[in-house]
């Protein structure tokens, strides 16, 4: 007998006519009069269940498989055969069926047959994955983990790990979460009235990391091309659609590159991920098709086919000024892009991708590197329709003078960060990178309007629990 997953029975690798084992979970049973009980049961390797089929003639049918309800975990062994019912294609005829776990009080059960909505799902993250909507989820959301890790090392790119906790703020602003051993009932403290962090675990202030990108650098700065992919941390106040406060991010830094390398790395990345998800993840695609967005293949097809608008940030602004939209807005040079103009852009606009680049130098980090007209930085962002933006990246500024009035510039501590100058005092080069967040992108390929769908445990304000 042949212990399968459901994928092998689907996939073909598992031959008609096999006596075989599966083990899994209900998602339906139906039992007749007649004495014959269909159980739908799925394993999580495939968006489809198999039909079980069992017989009164099974010595436990009357005391356990007609009280089989939708959870419970069983394994049936069987012979598997091609269905002679129009709605599947294989069963397995059962010979014998175990229940490993009964739902208690089954009428409590949230996961029930019924049709969910995602609120409620939200409120569930631990029984969530038993829908078949976060199960095809946490399926392309692997695929597409794997696809980045597979193409980066291809292109020769090292995989490097940053730190998580760290001392410094690698966006020069924007909250952190504090990591802290000290007591909180009995703070340390320093004749000014200050915490004294001397007398906490690491000595210093220290923070989860918001990105590992100044550490990438150091690699970069010896390695050449290399990258990280792991969680970041945002204390951001702002409880929105788009925002978690754990997420994970790719970043890819590379030496001796140019803003221009950089779009065409990025685009292609993200071109070629997607392509791969098409390819490997059809039937979970087709399932998202079917209940969120009817044109998905279209719009993934012409993602990975069709360059990414490519637009100045000052072409934006003469853009925005021209629209009636914003018509009772003052808009001008050097201005922040709010959600909104981001949206007309990308939405109504161009109605596709596009790459903003050449910021003002106000708005943008204190690494990003400045143009040789001054006013601008080296920075791209990519947004997307109904996500916004889910990469930005830029070319570093690689000069120790010009960084250090970057430092001014910002009001940041040039001192503390010394190891990340010391960059430019020792063989600077010329370099660049991005930050692909995972979450958004995956929110994008899917389609899903909330990102805490496609997170497995969503952190967010008021929300660590579950
Ligand atoms: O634009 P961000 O802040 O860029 C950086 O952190 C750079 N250091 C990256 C680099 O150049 N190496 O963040 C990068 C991406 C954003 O484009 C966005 O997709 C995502 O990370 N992101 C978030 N995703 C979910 N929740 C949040 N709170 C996010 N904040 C940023
Ligand atoms: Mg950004």
């Amino acid at each position: 007998m042949d212990i399968v997953s459901i994928s092998d029975i689907y996939y073909d690798t598992v031959k008609t006519n096999k006596y075989i084992e599966i083990k899994g979970w209900v998602r339906n049973r139906r039992s007749s009069k007649s004495g014959i009980t269909f159980i739908d049961v799925y394993d999580g390797s495939y968006l489809h269940t198999i039909q079980v089929v069992a017989y009164c003639s099974l010595s436990n049918y009357y005391e356990e498989i007609i009280k089989i309800t939708v959870g419970c975990s069983i394994i049936i062994s069987g012979i598997l055969i091609k269905s002679i019912g129009r709605k599947q294609l294989y069963e397995v005829n059962a010979r014998e069926i175990k229940i490993i776990g009964w739902i208690k009080n089954p009428s409590t059960y949230p996961m029930s047959s019924k049709k969910h909505s995602l609120e409620h799902l939200r409120e569930y993250s631990h029984l969530r994955p038993r829908t078949s909507f976060i199960r095809a989820i946490s399926r392309i959301r692997n695929c597409l983990f794997h696809t980045l890790h597979q193409l980066l090392d291809k292109y020769g790119y090292y995989w490097i790990a940053t730190p998580i906790i760290t001392g410094l703020n690698s966006e020069g602003g924007g909250e952190m979460f504090k990591v802290s051993t000290l007591d909180f009932s009995n703070i340390p403290m320093k004749n000014n009235g200050k915490v004294d962090f001397k007398k906490d675990f690491f000595g210093r202030e220290s923070f989860l990391s918001v990105s590992g990108q100044l550490s990438l650098e150091a690699y970069a700065c010896a390695l050449s091309k290399v990258y990280s992919f792991g969680p970041t941390f945002r204390a951001e106040n702002s409880n929105t659609s788009r925002h978690l406060a754990e997420f994970w991010m790719l970043e890819v830094e590379t030496a001796f590159s140019k803003l221009n390398d950089l779009i065409s790395l990025s685009e292609h990345i993200l071109q070629y991920s997607v392509n791969v998800i098409l390819e490997q993840c059809q039937v979970d695609i087709e399932f998202f098709k079917n209940t969120l967005d009817e044109n998905i293949v279209v719009r993934l097809q012409e993602f990975s086919n069709r360059k990414f608008i490519k637009i100045e940030y000052k072409e934006v602004i003469d853009i925005l000024k021209k629209s009636s939209q914003f018509s009772n807005q003052k808009i001008f040079l050097g201005m922040d892009l709010s959600s909104d103009h981001e949206k007309y852009i990308v939405e109504k606009h161009f109605r596709f991708p596009t790459i903003i680049i050449n910021y003002p130098r106000s708005l943008k980090a204190f690494y990003m590197k400045l143009n040789e007209n001054g006013n601008t930085v080296a920075a791209m962002d990519l947004l997307v329709p109904t996500i916004g933006e889910i990469l930005g990246g830029s070319e570093r500024e690689e000069k120790l003078d010009i960084l250090d009035k970057r430092f001014l510039e910002f009001k940041l501590n040039k001192d503390s960060y010394w190891w990340y100058r010391d960059l430019r005092k020792y063989g600077t080069v010329p370099h660049s990178g991005f930050g692909l967040g995972f979450e958004r992108f995956l929110s994008y390929i899917i389609g899903v309007k909330n990102i805490k769908d496609v997170s497995p445990f969503p952190r967010t304000m008021n929300n660590s629990n579950i």
